[in-house]
């Protein structure tokens, strides 16, 4: 039975920075409802009513993994150990984005499969990507093209498909007998430790646990042994799965997993229930701090315009009567609007200047490379700002 826990409102598609902020860009801007709900049978937390896959995953696809230099070390580093650990004669990897995984083998050696045209475009010209919705249709087709494949990778991208017996029975189509799947996504532990509820949007349709991936898998022939938390994302968990009678062994560091999950209460609705206050309190001590720094009269700007910062700001209803503007170095979200809240977002260039006092990290999960980046704002007395795990000004 789904039970909800969590509403944050009306909500805008977390990637649909606005071009222009005219009456007619605002009144087709689509807004839906994000209510999160538990599972109480398999212990899957998820977006109560997910958005239409089509509307989010266009070929104006903002995201580009390969930009940070966090990213792209941690996909280097998951290449070669997953090499190591697995010796595949092929790869395949569903939401390949940009190639920031795949880059690091051999071309001959790997597929993408990569919906959002536009990225699709960059890596086509490197190996062969197919630019479509990862489905059963799609795994015949790989299947009538490639040979069954040893290594299916896929990061921060499962947890984006709202049909997961279509997904898992395609993986399955298209993985050899001693293939392993390998999933990257935000841990659901780590979201109730540090109350990061900007881990739900409408991409997020799930945050996974390893409880519930082990519950899920387990109805497709699949399953689950072993897990390994990783650092990206504010936490994340890759899990490593096998087909069903293949020779792999629960590991030891699974089971420990499972027991802290279960622990911290992961299979009961009254922890998402209790964490659920926290995050209305999260709200109001937020919208406090930056009420009493622009009282002192101090200018603010949102530093990283991510996806999660789209469910604090629009959440919190922040905007600019708070935020001068966000900053982010990805190019194609310079010169737009924040989704639903309507911020102007441009360069660290030209907006990180010495006029600013505060920055609220948008990007908290960068927050290390961040801090260590931006030495000079701090030295010149400019403050940063977080939410997670707790509503405060960084001292360092
Ligand atoms: P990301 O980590 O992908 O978060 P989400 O999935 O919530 O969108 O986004 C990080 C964003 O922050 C990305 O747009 C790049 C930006 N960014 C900066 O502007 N400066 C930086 O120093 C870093 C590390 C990131």
């Amino acid at each position: 039975m789904k039970k909800d826990f969590l509403n944050l409102g009306k909500q805008p598609i977390a990637n649909s920075f606005l071009s222009s902020i005219s009456k007619k860009s605002l009144k087709s801007e689509y807004f839906y409802n994000l209510i999160i709900s538990f599972n109480t049978k398999n212990f899957l937390v998820s977006v109560k009513k997910p958005v239409n896959p089509k509307i989010q995953y266009t070929n104006k696809y903002a995201h580009r993994a390969s930009e940070s230099q966090t990213m792209r070390k941690a996909f280097r580093s998951a290449a070669i150990k997953l090499y190591k650990r697995f010796k595949p004669k092929n790869i395949m990897e569903i939401g390949s984005n940009d190639g920031v995984f795949l880059k690091n083998f051999a071309r001959q050696k790997v597929i993408g499969v990569e919906p959002c045209r536009n990225l699709a475009e960059i890596t086509k010209k490197k190996f062969t990507t197919y630019p479509n919705f990862w489905n059963k249709v799609l795994s015949k087709k790989i299947l009538k093209k490639h040979s069954e494949v040893d290594l299916i990778f896929s990061a921060n991208t499962i947890s984006h498909i709202p049909n997961l017996k279509e997904t898992f029975e395609a993986i399955f189509n298209v993985m050899s007998d001693k293939g392993v799947l390998v999933i990257e996504d935000p841990s659901l532990s780590s979201v109730i430790k540090i109350n990061s509820y900007d881990q739900f949007y409408d991409e997020h349709v799930y945050v996974f646990s390893t409880l519930a991936v082990e519950n899920i898998v387990k109805k497709y022939k699949l399953r689950l042994f072993d897990v390994q938390k990783i650092n990206t994302h504010g936490g994340s968990l890759r899990y490593y799965i096998c087909k069903n009678n293949s020779k792999y062994k629960k590991t030891k560091r699974l089971v420990s997993i499972l027991n802290e999950e279960k622990k911290t209460g992961l299979d009961n609705f009254n922890t998402f229930k209790k964490f659920a206050g926290r995050v209305k309190n999260s709200k109001k001590k937020l919208v406090s701090l930056l009420k009493k720094i622009k009282k002192n009269n101090n200018k603010i700007i949102s530093y990283g315009a991510t996806y999660k910062s789209t469910t604090v700001f629009n959440y919190c209803k922040i905007d600019t009567r708070y935020f001068h503007y966000v900053t982010d170095t990805t190019y194609n979200k310079q010169g737009k609007f924040t989704p639903g809240t309507h911020i102007p977002i441009i360069s660290p260039e030209i907006g990180f200047n010495d006029s600013v006092d505060y920055a609220f990290l948008g990007a908290w999960n960068f927050k290390r490379e961040i801090l260590n980046k931006e030495k000079k704002f701090i030295k010149r007395g400019g403050k940063f700002i977080t939410h997670v795990p707790e509503v405060k000004i960084l001292s360092k």
